[in-house]
Parts: structure tokens; C-alpha cells; sequence
């Protein structure tokens, strides 16, 4: 290229930067324009409402709204959207509606919204579309959140993300208050599968994938859905481990480990918060401003607005008791930062918040920064424009290749624990014996968030999908399957005839877990697995016959008895309405396992640790000795690890580096493997963890091939939080790991590091 030519293209560049630049402020410009014009023409109580969120129940039949089949209330409508001004609803009923009820409720909400209100500002509805469109009836439902951060992959993440936001478009809802970033290190909280696992980088990883797959480039696309991140932030690390309980979490240990997946989740643009329901450090969500106020909407410079969690604010007062009367408790959570109230189920939020801009003791500005961030998503939603479902959705929704996707999901979610001599896959011609509580069980497979909030009524499943024993029957015979259920979750029911069919068996599927659940009603006094399960396991073992343990559960519940006897152990978590298939599938070698743990597999209840062991942790006769540990899972083949490379042996602040290792399939099945990159920062000012997960991938290789692998890590990635509670870098050594290798090297400088530049982003 001559001088002129390159110097064109430079000044080429700039040009379009400028103007790309200057498309996005015009942009922003007419956007605020746009927001500041409906502030001027709103009244004080038009704004009000706008903060309020009620669910549907409040405007639906019934005299707790909660009449089946469902429907609206015209009357009660009108109230809310016309003399309370609501901005949002929420929710479903008592169990999901299909497609048609869910675009029949949209189209009467927003007829009344955008037609008969002075200011036709759309209703925004917002709903809980945990593992696909949950709430609508016949959606494809994926593998919970936990067992889909079990794959390490990024693509399936993006997929399920995208498939979920066309669903739930179809139900003609825009808004889906999930992923959960919040990370889950507490074993025995309820809620632990709806996070993506313990480690920070899988964590901001998946979920921001994910993010991108609801969301697009845009969210305001017609197929597209905005996502919520939350529960901002440190609610699932409960002390006592139950639901909506106190964690004591230190500003460090917030910083460290609880907001860099926030952030990623920003980063990827979501734009909508909801807020940890719970307390830390003695400061409820709702009431911390430092939290909310501060580091969300300064530091890490959130411009979208937050939504408070259900009846959360009025809690300050009835159950925290920080706020000495119910009023006090709406002040002291909009001066906290929280910008739309969760209600739900009246409209004394409006009132008081009334009351509270009246007496002057919410300011103006904060009610008017509130309402600008709510328009704002409104707007970038295309809710003005498209207020309605686009009945053009319909014919996208549930469509086969979903299915097809899911299931895909659902098998490389599957995490095999143990595989004794190589008894998995079963030969297709085995008679086998499927015993457990989990076995014929759809919701077992899919547990809270599914049709009901707690997924436990297994006659509203649909009909066509099958649960593990049926998928099995389907695959191999009916005629070579014995079904005997041994026990329930917690109760025996013949022990005796499943021991008598194992012995005319040639394998034992034995199906244990938990049964469906979601938050509070989840809550458990011991991570141990209910004794009659492990009694039934353990009948099992002792017919010598191989015993092949299938987990279908939400946490890791401790199985320690019954480990050593069992032939194979199939960690399957909640796999959704494909699971029953994809775990056949695996049983068979159909599919090859290759999921990974995303979380830590305690051996016993007191032992609860996360990989990331602080030096005192594993120190003096300590150690990191749980029964499976993170990033654990076993494939039907074997892989080999070679050449790991590094191409600088010393970095500056500025400088990549880069880690390769080439990894190769020695097995003679096909096969995927994740590739784990984890870092340690040899010494530092703050102690510093055993090793952190810097980087991963999931590689696919035929029998005998190989694949380089690279990793870049720069500065960011090896910063931690400093003794002054800011993200700072130390010089010094740092020891880069992928499976059994390790190699060196050095980092030169030192320097403080934004908290909007903080770790976990590939
Ligand atoms: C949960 C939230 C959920 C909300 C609305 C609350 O009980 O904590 O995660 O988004 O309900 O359904």
C-alpha cells in the first residue's frame, strides 16, 4: 500500500468512527429529548405509577385474581392503568396460558395503555422466562441454568437465550427477568440452580452469552426480549443457607467475587437490575444506597433503571424493621436507587409514594431520574411503536429445531462422575431395572419455574414428553425394562420387589434427586440426600449387579455412602423437557457426555468449599477434597494434553498474553472437551486464591485428531480487589494452569484498574 493510500484509509477510519460516533449521540440525543418531553407533559401521579408494578392477579377475575381459567378484569384493569397510572405488570396466574390467552392479555393490557390514557405510554409486562418461555403453555424448556453453565458452552448458552426470547416475544412480553448473575456458592440455598455455578468467569461467561442471544444487537427487534440481571447482589450466599436469609459478604469479597458478573452482564447490555431480596452486611438490597446508588449506578455507570424484587420494599418495614412504618420504607428504597417498586398485590406503594413527593421527602429529581430510566428502556424496547404481539411470532414458537437445540443442551449438560471399568454406555441389548423417585418424573426434570412457580404439578405437564424411563423404554424395548419405583423422595415404597427385579437385571438405573422446587418451599435442614434414597441405592449395590446412580437435582446433595459402590455416577441437575431423552442418550452412548461441573460437589455437609481455596484453606493438613470437584466430568473417550506455550515470559500493563496447549482426542469415539485455563497469582498484597478461572473453551474432536487452543489474558484479568477495596494490579508472578501443566511468568507494573475493567470476560 503506498503512504497516501494507507494514510486515506486512516483518515477513511476516522471519518466513520466519527460519524458512527455521531450517529450514537444524535442518537442518545433524541432518546433524552424524547424521554425529558413525556417528563414535562406527566403529572406527579402519572410518574408515580410509572414506578409501580403490579401483578397480573390484581387485574384478573376472581377474588384474589386468581381464577382458572384466567381472566382479566376489566373494571380492575381500568383502575390500575387508569387511576393508579401503573407502568408494569407482572407475572401469570396459577399456571401458565398458551400462546393465544397470553396475546388476548397483552393486546386488552395495552388497549388500555396506549388507547384510553392520556399519554398512551405502554404497559411493560415482565415475566420469569427461567429456562425458556416458562410460563406459556408448550414452550421449549430447556435444562435449568445451573445444567446449562454444565456444558461450557458459550454457543448453546447464546441459543437458548435466543430461542427463550422468541417464545416469550411470541407470548407478546418483552421483558424476562433472568439470567440470575449473581453467583452460587452456597450449596444448600433453593435457589442454587438458577445460577450459573460458583466460579466468577463461567458465571459472567455464560450469562453474558446468554444476554446476547435474548437480547441480539438490539432488544427492541421484534423477536428480541431485554433482560433483568439479578438479584443485585450477594443474595445466594445465605449463611444459614435458606432462601432470602442474611449474608455477611465484606466489601472485598462483594467486589471480588459478587459484582464483576454484573458488570459483564452490563457490558452486554442489559437493561434492567432487580434487587437481592435478602440483606448484606446488615443492609437490606432495597435500603443500600452504596450499593445501588453508588457502585451500580456510579461506578459501573448502569443507565437502565432497577426494578425492586417482590413485595421487597414494603418488607424493609414488616420484616427487616429498618424502616420504622411502611412510608418510611418507600422513601428509604427510592432514595436508595430502586426505580420501580415490585409491589405487587396493591396499590399502597403508589400511595405512599405520593405522599412521600408531596412532603418533599423524595426530591423531585429522584422521582424524575426514576421515571426517565423506566421511558427509556420503554422507548429502546420499541413499545411505543409495537405496543402489541406480533401474531407473526407464532409460527416460531416451539418449532422442531428447538427441540432438536434443547436437547442438543440437554446432552452436553450431562455430567458423568464415574464410570467404573467403563459400564457406560449400557449395550443396547441389556435388561434393565430402572428404580428412583426421579425416573418417571417430568417435574423432577425440570423442578420450579415450570407452567407453576413451583413446578411440582406433574399432571399439568404435556403429554408427549417423556420422562427417563419412558425415553429409555422408547430407545431400547419396553421389553428390556423393568420399572420398580423403590421409594419417593422421602419414603419407602418397595424396596423388596426393586431388590427382586435387580437380580433379573443385568444394570440398575437408579434415578435419585429432588423433587421440584424454587425459592422458599426449596429450603432444606441437611445437604444429605434423603436417607431412604441412599437405603434404596445401597439395596442396590449390594445385588452386585452394576449400579448406575442418575442425579436429577438442583444442588449437589451428599451421596457419599453410596459413591464407592456405585458402578457409574450420571450427574444429569435439572435437564429440562429434553432431559429424559438426552440422559437415554447418554445411558446408550448415543450422545458422549461432556459436561463439566460448574459447581463444587460436596463429600460431606460440613465441608462446604469452593474450588478457589484461599493458601490458609489448604494449609497445615487442610485441603480441597470434596467428592467431585469443579470443572470435574469423564467422556467416553480420553483426551490427551500437550505443548502448552506461552509467547512472553514477562507483560506490561498494556501487553496480551498468550497461552496455548494442544489438546487431542486418544479415544475411539468422537468427543467434546473443555479446555480450563486457570491462573495463579503466586503472591500478592491480599492473599490470593489457590487458582481462578481465567479462560475456557469447548473443543469437538474425531477420534485421533488435535487442536491448538489459545487463551489471552491481559492485565485486567490478573487484577484483584487491594487492601484499599479498589481492582488494582501488583507486579510479580503468576502461574498460568491447563490440566496437568503449568508455566510462568511475570508481570512488570502496578496499577489501579476501573471496576468497570474487572476480571471475567472471555
Ligand atoms: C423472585 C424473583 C422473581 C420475582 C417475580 C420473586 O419471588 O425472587 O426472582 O423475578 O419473584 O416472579
Amino acid at each position: 500500500m503506498t503512504m497516501l493510500k494507507i494514510a486515506m484509509t486512516i483518515v477513511g477510519s476516522l471519518l466513520l468512527i466519527g460519524a458512527m460516533r455521531g450517529t450514537d449521540s444524535t442518537a442518545a440525543a433524541s432518546l433524552d429529548r424524547r424521554v425529558q418531553d413525556l417528563l414535562r407533559q406527566m403529572t406527579l401521579e402519572e410518574k408515580v405509577g410509572q414506578m409501580t408494578q403490579v401483578t397480573i392477579d390484581v387485574v384478573s377475575k376472581g377474588v384474589d385474581g386468581r381464577l382458572e381459567p384466567h381472566e382479566l378484569d376489566s373494571a380492575k384493569l381500568d383502575r390500575a392503568i387508569l387511576q393508579y397510572h401503573v407502568g408494569s405488570i407482572l407475572n401469570v396466574g396459577p399456571a401458565g396460558y398458551s400462546v393465544d390467552h397470553w396475546n388476548e392479555v397483552i393486546t386488552t393490557i395495552q388497549d388500555v395503555a396506549t388507547r384510553r390514557t392520556r399519554l398512551k405510554i405502554p404497559i411493560l409486562y415482565g415475566i420469569d422466562a427461567v429456562h425458556g418461555a416458562n410460563y406459556t403453555l408448550g414452550a421449549t424448556l430447556f435444562p435449568q441454568p445451573t445444567a446449562l453453565a454444565a456444558t461450557w458452552n458459550r454457543e448453546l448458552a447464546s441459543r437458548t437465550g435466543e430461542i427463550t426470547a422468541v417464545e416469550t416475544r411470541a407470548s407478546g412480553i418483552p421483558w424476562n427477568f433472568y439470567p440470575v448473575m449473581d453467583i452460587g456458592r452456597q450449596p444448600l440455598w433453593p435457589r442454587l440452580w438458577e445460577t450459573f455455578g460458583e466460579d466468577v468467569c463461567l458465571t459472567s461467561s455464560m450469562g453474558g452469552a446468554y444476554i446476547k442471544g435474548l437480547q441480539g444487537a438490539d432488544f427492541g427487534a421484534r423477536d428480541k426480549v431485554a433482560a433483568c440481571l439479578k438479584h443485585y447482589a450477594g443474595y445466594g450466599f445465605p449463611m444459614t443457607g435458606k432462601d432470602r436469609t442474611a449474608a455477611w459478604i465484606s466489601e472485598r469479597m462483594l467486589r471480588e467475587y459478587f459484582l464483576p458478573p454484573f458488570e459483564a452482564g452490563i457490558r452486554a447490555g442489559a437493561p434492567t437490575v432487580m434487587v437481592n431480596s435478602a440483606e448484606v452486611d446488615g443492609i437490606p438490597g432495597h435500603a443500600n444506597h452504596h450499593l445501588i446508588t453508588e457502585v451500580l449506578k456510579g461506578e459501573l455507570k448502569f443507565d437502565g433503571f432497577v426494578v425492586s424484587d417482590w413485595q421487597d420494599v414494603q418488607r424493609l418495614h414488616t420484616r427487616d424493621r429498618v424502616a420504622s412504618s411502611p412510608k418510611e420504607a418507600v422513601r428509604m428504597a427510592i432514595m436508595a436507587g430502586v426505580d420501580m417498586s415490585m409491589v405487587p398485590l396493591d396499590f399502597t406503594f403508589f400511595d405512599l409514594l405520593l405522599e412521600c413527593a408531596k412532603d418533599g421527602s423524595v426530591a423531585a429529581s429522584r422521582i424524575d431520574d426514576a421515571v426517565g430510566r423506566i421511558l427509556k428502556v420503554k422507548i429502546r424496547m420499541g413499545l411505543f411503536e409495537r405496543p402489541y404481539p406480533d401474531p407473526s411470532l407464532k409460527s416460531r414458537f416451539a418449532e422442531g429445531s428447538s427441540a432438536r437445540q434443547n436437547l442438543l443442551t440437554a446432552q452436553e449438560a450431562i455430567t458423568l462422575l464415574k464410570n467404573q471399568n467403563g459400564v457406560l454406555p449400557l449395550a443396547r441389548t441389556a435388561r434393565v431395572l430402572v428404580t428412583g423417585p426421579t425416573a418417571n418424573s417430568l417435574s423432577a426434570l425440570n423442578s420450579g419455574w415450570t407452567i407453576t412457580w413451583q413446578g411440582n404439578e406433574e399432571a399439568r405437564y404435556p403429554k408427549d414428553k417423556l420422562t427417563l424411563l419412558r425415553a429409555l423404554q422408547s430407545k431400547i424395548g419396553a421389553e428390556r425394562v423393568t420399572y420398580v419405583p423403590g421409594t419417593t423422595f422421602d419414603k419407602p415404597v418397595d424396596i423388596v420387589a426393586a431388590v427382586d427385579a435387580a437380580r433379573r437385571a443385568d444394570a440398575i438405573v437408579a434415578c435419585l434427586g429432588e423433587r421440584a422446587y424454587c425459592e422458599t418451599p426449596g429450603n432444606i435442614d441437611d445437604l444429605t440426600l434423603d436417607d431412604v434414597q441412599l437405603i434404596l441405592a445401597n439395596a442396590m449395590i449390594k445385588t452386585g449387579k452394576p449400579v448406575i446412580i442418575v442425579l436429577i437435582e438442583g444442588r449437589p446433595r451428599i451421596i457419599r455412602p453410596v459413591v464407592d459402590g456405585a458402578a457409574a455416577i450420571l450427574m444429569a441437575y435439572l435437564p429440562g423437557m429434553e432431559g429424559g431423552n438426552a440422559i437415554a442418550d447418554v445411558l446408550v452412548g448415543d450422545a458422549n457426555p461432556s459436561g463439566k461441573l460448574p459447581i463444587t460437589y460436596p463429600k460431606y455437609p460440613n465441608a462446604l468449599q469452593t474450588y478457589d481455596a484461599k493458601p490458609a484453606d489448604l494449609y497445615d493438613g487442610n485441603t480441597y477434597a470434596p467428592q467431585f470437584p469443579f470443572g470435574y466430568g469423564l467422556s467416553y473417550t480420553t483426551f490427551s494434553y500437550s505443548d502448552m506455550t506461552i509467547d512472553r515470559t514477562a507483560m506490561g500493563l498494556r501487553d496480551t498474553v498468550h497461552i496455548a496447549i494442544t489438546v487431542k482426542n486418544t479415544g475411539a469415539r468422537p468427543g467434546k472437551e473443555v479446555v480450563q485455563l486457570y491462573v495463579r497469582d503466586d503472591y500478592g498484597s491480599v492473599s490470593r486464591p489457590d487458582r481462578q478461572l481465567k479462560g475456557f473453551a469447548k473443543v469437538s474432536l474425531e477420534p485421533g485428531e488435535g487442536t491448538k487452543v489459545s487463551f489471552a489474558l491481559t492485565s485486567s484479568d490478573l487484577s484483584f480487589v487491594g487492601i484499599p477495596h479498589a481492582r488494582i494490579v501488583e507486579p510479580g508472578t503468576f502461574t498460568a494452569m491447563i490440566d496437568r501443566f503449568a508455566v510462568p511468568f511475570t508481570l512488570l507494573n502496578k496499577a489501579s484498574v476501573p471496576m468497570t475493567d474487572a476480571g471475567g470476560k472471555r
